[in-house]
């Protein structure tokens, strides 16, 4: 038999494997259909943060919810702990892979104080209760770097960095493997952007999380993962060790997505704001 870690996963696999995933959408009167994800296949190892970058209308955002069980596949494989799921994903491995978005509102109820939202999630999805629960909500501020006064607020009352924070926390309450982070810090301001990207960096090292990061922006994948996919188009071009990316970019895409990273004291280029595209830059 197979070697096994703590959790029974192979320790040879990776956490998370997808392969040749093809997921397509019906177009309004259109025949054809719309090929969000062509072929797509990468691998997220246990405590690995693993860059997806690509413009917007790429198909990153599929591909997330497609690995997070929202979105249905054409044909492929996603496995998650050495098993392949699909609709007969169990309900512990769907509690390995938890999801934030660009917008922390969307998971989050505005009227809810912070202490009753995440109290209801760990009620549901795990066996603490009473004191435990207080206590859980206590140390997840503290995992999150966020006072625990916050406990106390809603969302409504909180800055954007501190909604992605508790955002943070509450996909953490039921003790995933697997963060799918889409694109966590695009709404947020620059200074802030550096707090998230350092808090994700320390999730890994303390709890060993693993973390799918999607971004548009390779200037923020650069400083945050180990390797980087790059998406273009629904297709999946380059997958490197993100050392080797930034040095040797293979494709014609990635060399054009490196061209529009801003350079610190070098001279002034565009950065790519989100939505606009590389194809509009070339011309
Ligand atoms: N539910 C859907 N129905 C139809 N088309 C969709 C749907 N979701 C995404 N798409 C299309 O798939 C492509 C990829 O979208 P998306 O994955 O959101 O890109 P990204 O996250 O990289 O910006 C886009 O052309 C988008 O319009
Ligand atoms: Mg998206």
């Amino acid at each position: 038999m197979a070697e096994v870690d703590g959790v029974g996963v192979p320790v040879d696999e990776p956490l998370l494997r997808c392969t040749d995933v093809n997921i397509s959408f019906a177009q309004r009167g259109k025949a054809e259909r719309l090929h969000a994800v062509r072929d797509a296949s990468l691998e997220v190892g246990s405590a690995d943060i693993v860059g997806l970058v690509g413009e917007s209308g790429s198909g990153k955002s599929t591909l997330a919810r497609a690995i997070v069980g929202l979105q249905r596949i054409d044909s492929g494989a996603i496995e998650f702990q050495g098993r392949p799921f699909g609709r007969t994903r169990t309900a512990e491995d769907r509690r390995g892979i938890q999801m934030i978005f660009q917008d922390p509102f969307g998971s989050l109820d505005p009227r809810m104080k912070i202490r009753s939202a995440l109290a209801e999630i760990i009620r549901r999805h795990t066996p603490l209760r009473g004191k435990q629960i207080d206590a859980r909500c206590a140390e997840l501020m503290d995992m999150v770097q966020l006072p625990r006064s916050i406990l106390s607020s809603r969302p409504a009352g909180m800055s954007g960095g501190q909604r992605q924070r508790v955002a943070i926390a509450r996909a953490l309450s039921i003790n995933p493997r697997l963060l799918v982070a889409d694109e966590p810090v695009a709404a947020l301001d620059v200074s802030v952007q550096a707090g998230i990207v350092n808090l994700l960096s320390d999730l890994r090292r303390d709890v060993g999380l693993s973390i799918l990061f999607i971004s548009h922006d390779l200037s923020i994948v650069r400083t945050l993962c180990d390797s980087v996919n790059v998406i273009y188009r629904g297709d999946i071009v380059e997958s490197r060790p993100c050392a080797e990316l930034f040095d040797d970019p293979r494709s014609d895409y990635t060399r054009t997505l490196l061209s529009a990273i801003p350079r610190l004291n070098g001279p002034r280029t565009e950065g790519l704001a989100q939505g606009q595209s590389l194809g509009a830059r070339r011309r």
